[in-house]
């Protein structure tokens, strides 16, 4: 959820501007951009130095630089997808509640649009006070969100609530409620890519030239908008970058027929991209097939057809897409499959269109759906055409 996220972590006068340090390093670990502002009491605690060193860029404290210009609050505030203040002392939760602004950091939190976090860190009694706790209230009427304090062990030797939330945690409390605020947050969705190999023989194999990317693009934008995804792959050269991902990697036809069944059941969303062998040898050879003769017959019989079989078990809450690669006549062709194949849509790429199909990093496309109505789109990279075909199933799932 954090990967490539642009935040600003607020530091305020606390003990626990320690524990920002190990924040920072975890949000940088997951792939975040980290600017820290620190109030000015915040450097009596940790040096700037050390935030700066770890952050890769420059510690911001005061509204005027030593060459007389001036820290542009409001920018950082629009650069940022989100703010977080940790620690937030009493003093900082305070002005924040109240409207008060007399440091970088606070008017950078009053100039920002984008979702602000608060990890609260005060002594006991100082928590448990009823100024705090209006306070804290709010800020959770302003639609702050208020990591909740833990309680343990405090700086003053006393034992109790009020010592800021431990880093794990808070990326814990970002990664949930980034999640909950996706548009396919609680969807299943389950993605096939790749070819199918059919063994002729220990060595050889029926296959073809699918890389997979599209595929695995596809399964990556719906892991980015919220949804929980299982990927069923064939041999691949490429992984994914979402670690959320389920992938289970398959090999024939009939293995991907076997996934693909028992984690339908229950998938909101089905994207069939695999580049399935429509036929199998016969029988496959337990021993090398010997060199005999000027030529050899191979006997081959169907696959399932694994969408097919979808498509008959396929509940009115699902949503069933297809993809469908064509040299000729390739709407009417896509459209046929679409109906027999039961599909709710289904993508269109043509083999006529230079930069489309497999093995590339572009692709064109055309959806139609089950009323016949084609969106044409660009030749983009594949990346972008996921994105383009997640854009069309959440339109999907809200109608
Ligand atoms: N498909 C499948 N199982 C198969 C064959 C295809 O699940 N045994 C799926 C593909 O993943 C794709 C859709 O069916 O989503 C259409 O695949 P395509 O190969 O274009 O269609 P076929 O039905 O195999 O028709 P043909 O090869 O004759 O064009």
């Amino acid at each position: 959820m954090l990967q490539g996220k642009k935040i600003v972590l607020g530091v305020s006068g606390s003990i626990a501007a320690y524990k920002a340090v190990f924040l920072l390093r975890l949000l940088t670990k997951a792939g975040a951009e980290v600017k820290v502002i620190m109030t000015p009491s915040a450097k009596d605690f940790v040096a700037p130095l050390t935030f700066s060193a770890l952050s890769n860029n420059p510690v911001l404290i005061d509204f005027s630089t030593p060459d007389g210009s001036w820290n542009n609050h409001v920018e950082f505030a629009n650069w940022a997808d989100l703010i977080i203040l940790a620690p937030a002392s009493a003093n900082s939760i305070g002005k924040l509640a109240l409207g008060l602004c007399d440091n970088l950091l606070l008017a950078t939190l009053f100039s920002a649009s984008c979702p602000i976090y608060i990890a609260p860190a005060m002594d006991r009694e100082m928590y448990s006070s009823e100024s705090i706790k209006k306070n804290i209230a709010l800020l959770t009427k302003q639609n702050r969100f208020i990591i909740p304090s833990e309680e343990g062990e405090l700086a003053s030797g006393l034992h109790g609530e009020g010592r800021m939330a431990e880093p794990e945690n808070i990326i814990r409390f970002l990664n949930e409620t980034i999640a909950k605020g996706l548009p396919l947050y609680g969807k299943k969705a389950l993605v096939t890519a790749g070819p199918t190999y059919e063994a002729i023989d220990p060595v050889r194999f029926i296959g073809n030239h699918s890389s997979g990317k599209m595929g695995f693009a596809i399964a990556e934008e719906l892991a980015k908008q919220g949804a929980s995804v299982t990927l069923v792959h064939g041999p691949v050269k490429i992984s994914t970058a979402n670690t959320s991902i389920k992938t289970i990697a398959v090999t024939s036809a009939r293995e991907m027929y076997d996934a693909s069944v028992t984690a339908f059941n229950g998938s909101d969303i089905t994207v069939m991209s695999a580049a399935v062998a429509d036929y199998k040898p016969a029988t496959t050879a337990k021993e090398k097939i010997k060199k005999s003769g000027d030529s050899i017959q191979l006997e081959l019989v169907q696959n399932p057809d694994i969408i097919a079989e979808l498509g008959k078990k396929k509940k009115a809450n699902q949503l069933l897409i297809g993809f469908a690669l064509e040299t000729n006549d390739e709407v009417k062709n896509a459209s046929v499959k679409l109906k027999k194949k039961n599909l709710d849509a289904i993508i269109l790429n043509s083999m006529r269109t230079k930069g489309a199909g497999p093995g590339g990093d572009t692709n064109k496309i055309t959806i139609i759906d089950k009323r016949n109505k084609t969106t044409n789109f660009e030749l983009k990279p594949k990346i972008e055409v996921a994105a383009d075909i997640v854009t069309y199933i959440i339109a999907c799932l809200k109608k």
